[in-house]
């Protein structure tokens, strides 16, 4: 791709989350941007992940996700979940998060994210270097505490 178009395409301004696939001892958590609501009934939204992302084979085994939406004050989650770990526990650690059971699908869910949207893929489609995966939302909490949003735009993070 040229220059023109990345710095195009970087203006598109992104919200930022957690996607979590696995289950509450043994997961994958990687942060995202490239994600959507696609459908309004049924719910469904599109998250676009690197094929060598360690969370990929996990999506594909297990067919579910957890979406964590993160708030404005938590850039420092985003990028320390945004990079890899040898010991992916490691990044829950540094980024003093605590994970939750969710209701609806095995995967864990954020008790510190502003939204959490339980997911179940429906399709997973090869869409250029990345995967996009199509899911329903099965079940949304939404946490009791107010937040601005993180959104990412023009290679920074910044609060809505
Ligand atoms: C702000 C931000 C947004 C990101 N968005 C995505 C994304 O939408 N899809 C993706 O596959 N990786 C995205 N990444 C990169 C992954 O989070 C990163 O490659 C992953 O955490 C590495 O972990 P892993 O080695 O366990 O796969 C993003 C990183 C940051 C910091």
């Amino acid at each position: 791709m040229n220059t023109d178009t990345q710095k195009a395409l970087d203006r598109i301004p992104n919200p930022v989350g957690l996607l979590l696939a696995g289950n509450k001892k043994d997961y994958s958590v990687i942060t995202v941007s490239w994600f959507s609501q696609v459908s309004q009934e049924p719910p469904l939204v599109a998250v676009s992940v690197s094929p060598q992302s360690s969370i990929a084979p996990v999506l594909d085994k297990e067919k579910n996700f957890v979406l964590a939406l993160l708030d404005g004050n938590q850039e420092h989650v985003a990028r320390t979940c945004g990079h890899h770990k040898d010991v992916v526990a490691d990044k829950i650690r540094e980024a003093n998060l605590t994970l939750t059971e969710s209701q609806a699908v095995a995967a864990p869910a954020i008790k510190e994210a502003l939204v959490n949207l339980e997911c179940r893929v429906t399709s997973q489609v090869p869409s250029g270097d990345h995967l996009l995966y199509l899911a329903e939302v099965q079940r949304a909490h939404m946490s009791s505490r107010t937040g601005n949003q993180l959104v990412f735009a023009d290679r920074d993070l910044f609060s809505l």
